[in-house]
């Protein structure tokens, strides 16, 4: 069973995703979440560790790597999963738990990604470009923002009356979908970053064709 820290800094609806999925595969998950930590310390996704007993953490934005790191390492951190978390990710985390850290991305990357663009930002940059298609991409983390490795995307349509907030919707229900999913297989180990900087393994075969065991796509039908 791996041990997962969760960094978030907002309502954390991913995070309940992963702890719904972890919930569902019983003593098959592979993973249990021992932290959550965040930047904010209003965030719903501390309340939400706190309602199941889960040591919930608030860093301040000025704290030193050292302090993260303390943190991590403490909670026995093996996986770092950030589901919305809006800072960068000090060097020294992410060299000390390479390949061991996960973002979601509320777009297609390489698209649409980099410092700033977080949250409502993004929709607002795909609508202003006018790109008929969106989506939410899982990464791995590495020293820039939204550059690593890209284990899993779905595409998401992006529709002419869309609003930010509409497509924001939509993209967050993949997100919902494919994180958990994405979670699981790298505590597993069937997905992971090889040392030649690429994604080596694969995630379950129903994944890619949306079939009955895997995720379902909600607005693409079954193949
Ligand atoms: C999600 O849409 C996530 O992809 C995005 O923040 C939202 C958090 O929602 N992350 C980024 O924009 C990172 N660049 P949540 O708190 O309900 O999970």
């Amino acid at each position: 069973m791996r041990r997962v820290a969760v960094l978030a800094s907002g309502g954390g609806s991913n995070l309940q995703a992963i702890f719904d999925h972890l919930d569902a595969l019983g003593a098959d998950a592979p993973a249990t979440v021992s932290l959550v930590a965040s930047d904010q310390p209003q965030a719903f996704a501390l309340e939400r560790a706190r309602r199941r007993g889960v040591p919930a953490a608030h860093v301040p934005r000025g704290a030193g790597a050292d302090v993260l790191t303390g943190l991590l390492e403490t909670h026995g951190a093996e996986l770092v999963v950030l589901a919305g978390y809006l800072r960068l990710v000090p060097a020294e985390v992410v060299r000390r738990w390479a390949g061991r850290i996960l973002n979601i991305h509320p777009a297609l990357l390489p698209s649409f990604g980099g410092a700033g663009m977080y949250g409502r930002r993004v929709h607002e940059a795909v609508l202003a470009a006018g790109t008929r298609v969106s989506g939410a991409t899982v990464h791995f983390v590495d020293e820039q923002f939204d550059r690593g490795a890209i284990v899993a995307q779905w595409p998401v349509p992006v529709r002419t009356d869309d609003t930010a907030d509409t497509l924001a919707h939509r993209v967050l229900q993949v997100e919902h979908c494919i994180y958990p999913w994405c979670v699981a297989a790298v505590a597993r180990g069937a997905v992971r970053l090889g040392d030649d900087g690429r994604v080596h393994g694969a995630l379950p075969y129903e994944f890619a064709r949306f079939g009955v065991e895997g995720p379902r796509h909600p607005f693409v039908p079954d193949l």
